[in-house]
């Protein structure tokens, strides 16, 4: 699959609403009834990361759940992109890129959003054929100051910034021009996990899909 292609594919997903929920799964029972209720709340893009043992199980199990449309997040290395795509994601997303990484989602055909968060990071994957981004880590590396800076010169790029971001500072994200959506964990908080709190959880994606209406 062809970088043009997976950005393409990248940008329509960025395109179902305005947060992607950063998901730590740690219990593979908690897959099902996570999905359900971000779905439920108007989040139907999600991103499982490869942090916990019970990730590809959890992958496996969400991609059942209709409505949702389920990617892998933390995908460093070209097994991770071997063995989430085997589970069922459909999209995968890295904290970075590596020629190994981007060559194994480009074989393997798994549209992926790397990141960079740097001009000339961003000029790299531009060059190779990626023209949407994760910006992570978004707070650190600028916040959303950075990104309308970086989409001052390269407005053709557009970004997913991760990292640091929460309902009180996704807008400042959203507004620029150069932003397709924001992710971040503040929606599956580990809290609300751990105590089976689904309610809770769709009444933080009702108020993060909100955010863009
Ligand atoms: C990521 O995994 O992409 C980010 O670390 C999520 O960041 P957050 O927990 O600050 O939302």
């Amino acid at each position: 699959m062809t970088p043009a292609d997976q950005s393409l594919a990248t940008r329509r997903i960025c395109a179902l609403a305005p947060v992607v929920p950063v998901i730590v799964i740690r219990d593979a029972t908690q897959a099902v009834p996570m999905a359900r209720a971000l779905v439920a709340g108007g989040l139907p893009a999600l991103e499982v990361t490869l942090r916990t043992p019970a990730a590809l199980e959890a992958i496996r199990a969400m991609a059942g759940v209709q409505g949702a449309v389920v990617g892998a997040g933390t995908l460093l290395t070209p097994a991770d992109v071997k063995a989430a795509k085997a589970a069922g994601a459909t999209f995968g997303v890295s904290p970075g890129a590596t020629e190994r990484l981007l060559r194994a989602c480009e074989d393997e055909g798994l549209p992926l959003l790397p990141g960079a968060a740097t001009a000339t990071e961003v000029m790299a994957l531009l060059e190779r054929g990626y023209s949407a981004l994760k910006f992570f880590p978004a707070a650190v590396a600028g916040g959303a100051a950075a990104l309308k800076a970086i989409g001052a010169p390269i407005p053709q790029v557009g970004f997913c910034p991760t990292g640091g971001i929460s309902l009180q500072n996704a807008r400042d994200y959203l507004a620029l021009p150069n932003v397709l959506c924001v992710g971040g964990s503040w929606v599956a908080p580990d809290g609300l996990t751990a105590a089976g709190d689904w309610a809770g959880v769709t009444t933080l994606a009702r108020e993060a899909a909100a955010l863009r209406g």
